[in-house]
């Protein structure tokens, strides 16, 4: 059977990706945030997944104001990097596994779940840096180590679905995979965060005291999380901190009670908190 064996949160800055693909990770700016990632490479090649199951948000690249899917699927054989303005990133292409994602897609949407199904998608930073940080150098190999299933969910143009509703959904896709017959370690990302706000007065806003309680309810308190409403992360984590609603699709994918294996928590990556936990199923 397939099995969800841990989830792994992580923000997803662009310019992550930027000092990765332009070897500057070493630079004292960015040191600090990547020191907190080494356990995290070491963590990922022991536990080697088959699959990685990848929540991550859209930023204008593959939609734009005319579609917004609320969720959608990535069901192609492969995902392009996109060029969101300075060319592609140079990293592989995103292999996905076609059976496990039609399966999950049609074990969902009779469990009530109305996805967009994604047969075409190219994939933004949303997507590849995480992959990135949590690859390390792998990444830039011929080829990522694992296959992917995108899910890229609307937090850009709002209405954005509920933490709520993402953390049911996180529970629909356990289900899903629970009952996919081949033997599979798949992971679960939820992607984006923490506070952050790139535009307007508030431009630059973070909240370490917030962003924290936040990683703990992720290890321990996953329904307090999931009770927090839009206009609270926007007026405590700013406007691009509803990225954080994908984290609960991560979280409701996994036990009630979980190991947290690592946890890190950076200020500043660009205009972002950057957080990351892992957290083990105990099966
Ligand atoms: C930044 C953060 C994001 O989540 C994003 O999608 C784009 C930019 C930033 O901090 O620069
Ligand atoms: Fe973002």
């Amino acid at each position: 059977m397939a099995r969800i064996t841990a989830g792994v949160a992580c923000s997803h800055v662009p310019a992550i990706g930027v000092a990765m693909d332009t070897g500057i990770t070493e630079q004292p700016y960015w040191k600090p945030l990547f020191d907190g990632f080494i356990k995290s490479r070491e963590w990922m090649k022991a536990n080697k997944p088959d699959v990685i199951f990848l929540v991550y948000n859209d930023h204008c690249t593959a939609f734009d104001a005319s579609c917004i899917p609320t969720f959608a699927l990535g069901c192609a054989a492969e995902f392009q990097p996109a060029d969101e303005g300075w060319g592609p990133r140079p990293v592989p292409v995103v292999k996905g596994h076609q059976k496990l994602a039609s399966h999950i897609a049609q074990s969902v949407i009779l469990d009530e779940f109305d996805l967009t199904i994604m047969n075409e998608m190219e994939v933004d930073h949303g997507l590849t840096v995480p992959l990135s940080v949590m690859f390390g150098e792998h990444g830039t190999d011929d080829e990522w180590p694992c296959l992917v299933i995108p899910l890229a969910v609307n937090v850009v143009q709002y209405p954005a679905p509920t933490g709520r509703r993402c953390y049911n959904l996180g529970k629909a896709i356990r289900r899903a995979i629970d009952s996919y017959p081949e033997d599979l370690n798949v992971m679960i990302f939820g992607t984006g965060g923490m506070s952050h706000q790139l535009q307007a007065e508030r431009a630059g806003l973070i909240n370490p005291e917030w962003d924290n309680r936040f990683l703990d309810y992720m290890a321990n308190d996953p329904e307090a999380a999931a009770s927090i409403t839009h206009l609270e992360y926007l007026r405590e984590t700013g406007s691009e901190g509803i990225e954080m609603v994908m984290w609960l699709v991560m979280r409701g994918a996994l036990d009630e009670k979980v190991t947290e294996v690592h946890r890190h928590y950076h200020v500043p990556a660009s205009n972002t908190a950057v957080g990351h936990i892992i957290l083990e199923n105990h099966a």
